[in-house]
């Protein structure tokens, strides 16, 4: 039984933060998991080093694109291996098998009629590598990061998309777990396929960091078919070595974030139609990890290095942190106490606790080497019972990627077996020497507790789980998934070994207060975003050219919504003695009652334009990023009316 299961291949344009580590701590979960259940898993991750973006990142620091990507991919491999992750493929776009590969499919859907040249008019975001279409622009703004867009015509190739929107439907449908969770299918169906897909510009000529099609050496291959291709040119598709691909594909699972289902659930599988290659069985989406409610990334400046957290607390803690606290398929936040309050309460307290209690007893009272008594007391049958209800939700759980509740079952069990400390009382029992055996019995019930506890946090924890096997002395045959629906199948003459605390308690306010100085981190991060971020500056001006703006500072007096338009605003703004009416795209971020009373910068000597119906003289200025923040420029002390320069 195979299970090829893959994370999205990672953007190397700057350090990964713990949300790129969210969905690889997960793919590695589950990879862990299918491997106990007994399937011959193939887990792929990699990076996805073309495009634009890198190849101005690399210019800005003076490098080229590769050894810019070489040395992020260096810290990339290094964070995999402090976070365990058992990976069997790791994909570098860069990899002579992989341009290879992509420069046959493209050649192979050219050939077929799937790919066609034309020429590309229209709006392309450069932060966000999309073309949009006229259609959806509304004020020269991109939908998505609300930057500038930039107007380009130039030849390019077609990706016939638009062909296979009812075939996507259809097997949408036949396959109800093609696309999960739920909420993720209907909003594919509703928002791209039932509107119907346009075709897709597949190739650019305007930059050079990309994959050369081989037959027309000016374009390189855009994004999109690069980058979704390595799920198979990873296996050697349409390479002489396919054996892997003949072997694995199509894929169980790709596991991604939720704002790429759309190309991994459309953009995707139209090209594997197109191929005549099947599709994969499934894709699942899940949130992100938000801070102050916000999605983290490297953009906004909110980033949480992992690093870091594994340096201090290790890294299991940090896996069961992201694997606990969020719900799989929600989004979650992140805090700095709730990663301390798990790792001392359910970590500390819980799990560790049971463990070091347990081999201390078993240390003091047998001298290390536990006798085998089991007599199946009332306590015991309750513990025994709750671990087999426990499999069970544990089991099902898992098999729907329901980590955290998979998980909270698990702490129920090591909650209960805590409390069959408390109940039974060793310390008592050990008073009596007639109560050896009965002694000998609790301690046995706690050595398989800690047994069955160690098989199922494995695939969440694995070295923590490795480590109490350790220290129980659990022999091999009776680790496996199998061997937990067991209870009391523990050996004779096992002997225990006392080893490190697992999980040191921590002091929440210290550790706190010492977290918040990490934040020096964020700050670095900020100086090496200025710096990549110059690559983002327009061509040089004069003073002359400058003054040809003329900047206002104006008093927004009334503003209402444009009727039919989720983006519109129109404002009133005294400049002056003058009103003017301008409309601005920022109804996603302000409501008209935000906007009343603000003093504003004002374009005032822009042409008018027309924008659904309504005049709009000049513009407000705003400011925002990569990742849709939008902010309105305002200015506090000085009069309405005054000149900025
Ligand atoms: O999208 N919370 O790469 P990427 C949760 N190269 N997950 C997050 C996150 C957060 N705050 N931030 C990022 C790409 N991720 C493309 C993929 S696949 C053929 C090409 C997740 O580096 C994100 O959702 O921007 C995605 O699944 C993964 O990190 C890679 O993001
Ligand atoms: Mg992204």
């Amino acid at each position: 039984m195979n299970y090829y299961i893959t994370t999205p291949i990672f953007y190397p344009n700057s350090k990964l933060h713990i949300g790129h580590s969210y969905t690889t701590v997960a793919t590695d979960t589950i990879a862990r998991y299918k491997k106990m259940k007994g399937y011959n898993v193939k887990f792929l991750t990699g990076t996805d080093e073309h495009g634009e973006k890198i190849e101005k990142s690399a210019k800005a620091v003076g490098t080229t694109p590769k050894e810019y990507v070489d040395n992020i991919v260096k810290g990339i491999l290094e964070l995999w291996e402090k976070l365990d992750i058992s990976y069997d493929y790791f994909i570098r776009t860069t990899d002579k098998s992989h341009i290879e590969g992509v420069q046959k499919i493209f050649k192979k859907l050219y050939d077929d009629g799937e790919i066609y040249k034309g020429v590309y008019e229209g709006l392309y975001c450069t932060p966000c590598e999309t073309f949009f279409t006229e259609s959806k622009e509304e004020d020269g703004k991109c939908p998505d990061c609300k930057g500038n867009l930039n107007t380009l015509k130039e030849d390019a190739y077609f990706f016939k998309l638009s062909k296979y929107t009812d075939k996507l439907l259809n097997h949408i449908e036949e396959n109800p777990n093609f696309i999960t969770p739920e909420a993720r299918k209907n909003e594919m169906i509703n928002n791209f396929l039932k509107p119907g897909l346009e075709d897709i510009c597949v190739s650019r000529t305007s930059f050079k960091w990309g994959i050369p099609v081989t037959f027309d050496t000016n374009h390189v291959v855009y994004v999109w078919i690069d980058a979704l291709s390595n799920y198979i040119t990873a296996l050697g598709y349409l390479s002489e070595n396919d054996k892997d691909y003949k072997e694995y594909w199509p894929a169980d699972i790709h596991i991604v974030g939720k704002e790429i289902v759309r190309f991994h659930t459309i953009t995707w599988p139209a090209i594997l139609m197109a191929l005549g290659e099947p599709l994969p069985k499934q894709i699942f989406g899940h949130g992100w990890l938000l801070i102050n409610n916000e999605k983290m990334s490297k953009s906004k400046g909110n980033v949480i290095d992992p690093s870091i957290l594994i340096d201090r607390y290790g890294k299991d803690a940090i896996r069961y942190f992201l694997m606990r606290e969020v719900s799989f398929g929600s989004d979650g936040s992140f805090t700095n106490e709730s990663l301390i309050k798990r790792i001392n309460f359910d970590l500390a307290n819980d799990l560790g606790n049971l463990l070091s209690r347990t081999v201390a007893m078993i240390e003091k009272y047998f001298d290390g080497e536990l006798p085998l008594e089991q007599k199946n007391t009332e306590y015991d049958k309750i513990i025994i019972d709750l671990s087999r209800e426990t499999f069970y939700i544990y089991e099902e759980k898992m098999e729907k990627f329901m980590f955290s509740d998979a998980l909270s079952s698990l702490w129920t069990f090591i909650s209960r077996s805590n409390k069959y400390i408390d109940e039974t009382k060793p310390w008592i029992l050990a008073k009596d020497e007639s109560k050896k055996e009965e002694l000998a019995n609790v301690l046995y019930i706690l050595s398989e507790s800690l047994r069955f506890i160690a098989i199922l946090i494995n695939p969440v924890m694995p070295s923590t789980s490795n480590e109490i096997f350790r220290q129980m002395g659990v022999p091999d045959n009776i680790k496996t998934l199998e061997s937990s629906k067991e209870f009391g199948i523990m050996p004779k003459n096992i002997k225990v070994s006392k080893g490190d605390i697992i999980f040191p308690r921590i002091d929440i306010e210290k550790e706190l207060e010492e977290l918040e100085k990490t934040n020096v981190e964020k700050t670095e991060d900020k100086v090496i975003k200025k710096d990549e971020e110059k690559i983002n500056i327009k061509e040089q001006i004069t003073i002359d050219d400058f003054f040809k703006i003329d900047l206002k500072i104006g008093t927004i007096i009334e503003c209402e919504r444009v009727k039919k338009s989720d983006r519109l605003l129109k404002s009133q703004i005294k400049i002056g003695n003058e009103i003017r009416q301008i409309v601005s795209g920022i109804a996603s971020h302000f409501s008209p009652e935000d906007m009343v009373g603000k003093q504003v910068v004002v374009v005032t000597n822009l042409k008018p334009v027309k924008l659904r119906g309504e005049v709009s003289e000049g513009m407000i200025l705003a400011a925002s990023n990569d990742d849709g923040e939008l902010d309105i420029v305002t200015i506090s002390k000085i009069m309405n009316g005054a000149t900025v320069s």
